[in-house]
């Protein structure tokens, strides 16, 4: 519990196990110019038939250019993100003893409040803290969430189900797009856990020697973040970092491992990080679909022949969770440990 930032302390200077070593710090230029693509979903997942082709178009290119672009009129209300946004600012300001009730430092158990990340144990530390919460089926799940900010629940079981609702349509304009068969990513492949991520990053008072989340590709199949109005979110593109710019009510959407794997490189699980800043703190939602545990995963046939043979092994979800923790997450380590050699 003295882990968690949002303690009630105002940070005159930054305690030194979060001091990164000069090359991991922030530095690289970012670039001041180049935008993620923004993608208009026509109203969500009813949209009219006659714009699909051109959806799944522009899917298609900002996947293969970017491996992120954000997403706006995709259906989920303005009203729900914002109280979606309302109740986890609420949870992150409770005071240090309601919120040590969800406190947990074992990264075995799946529902806790923690602080920093959950690889590279004996590193610095990061800017962070986060309430990871399994959420779907919602059912199933509601009653291990905290019972704490009165709303909570309320709000995320009507949350949860439309941001689901939103990376299952984007999921099946992405199958069509690449010719895969009808409901590829329906069953094993999206039926795992659904995460949520809630992060929080406090002011910093020297943003310069730290970070809020070290670069990163995310494990699962597709990732959906609602960000509030402070920037943070940055995308490694083209050899540069590049700012997820806030946008009101749009979700930023990004491909994990697992999509990369499945479309044999096609779309790519990007690098990204987040950084800290002194002014404000910044609130960020991360919704994860994950594939089953015991998911055989393996390059799609359709995505595979005598000239593009499969990059990727094959193998069983699970196998590859513990291999990213060992690995700690880093991009090229992962992304090797799983590549076909020579
Ligand atoms: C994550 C993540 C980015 C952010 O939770 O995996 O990349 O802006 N979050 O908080
Ligand atoms: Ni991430």
């Amino acid at each position: 519990m003295d882990n968690l930032l949002s303690n009630g302390e105002v940070y005159q200077t930054v305690p030194k196990q979060f001091i990164l070593p000069p090359e991991n710090r922030v530095s690289g230029e970012v670039s001041s110019t180049v935008r993620l693509p923004v993608i208009d979903l026509r109203g969500g997942p009813h949209c009219h038939v006659e714009d699909r082709d051109q959806l799944i178009g522009e899917f298609l290119r900002a996947g293969k250019e970017f491996g992120f672009f954000q997403v706006i009129n995709h259906g989920v209300s303005e009203q729900l993100m914002a109280d979606m946004m309302r109740v986890t600012e609420e949870f992150f300001n409770m005071s240090k003893e309601d919120k040590a009730a969800y406190y947990c430092e074992d990264t075995s158990k799946t529902n806790r409040l923690f602080s920093s990340t959950i690889y590279g144990k004996d590193g610095p530390r990061y800017w962070r803290d986060c309430l990871k919460l399994a959420c779907y089926p919602v059912a199933e799940t509601i009653n291990e969430w905290p019972d704490k900010p009165a709303k909570l629940r309320e709000v995320l079981a009507k949350f949860i189900v439309e941001a689901r609702e939103v990376s299952m349509t984007l999921l099946s304009l992405i199958c069509e797009g690449l010719g895969l068969k009808k409901g590829y990513f329906e069953g094993d492949l999206s039926s795992g856990q659904v995460l949520i991520n809630a992060n929080y990053y406090p002011p910093c008072p020297e943003p310069d020697l730290t970070l809020g989340l070290p670069p990163h590709s995310d494990r699962n199949l597709i990732t959906l973040l609602l960000q509030g109005a402070i920037s943070g979110l940055q995308i490694m593109h083209q050899g540069k970092w590049v700012r997820a710019e806030p946008i009101q009510n749009a979700f930023v959407i990004n491909f994990g491992h697992q999509l990369e794997i499945i479309t044999n490189g096609v779309l790519k699980s990007v690098e990204h990080r987040a950084i800290t800043n002194s002014g404000a703190a910044r609130t960020s939602l991360a919704v994860f679909i994950m594939p089953a545990m015991e998911s055989f995963i393996s390059p799609a046939k359709e995505m595979v022949n005598e000239e593009n043979p499969p990059v990727y092994k094959s193998f069983v979800f699970k196998d590859f969770l513990r291999i990213y923790m060992d690995l700690s997450a880093k991009r090229v380590d992962v992304m090797e440990a799983f590549k076909i050699s020579g």
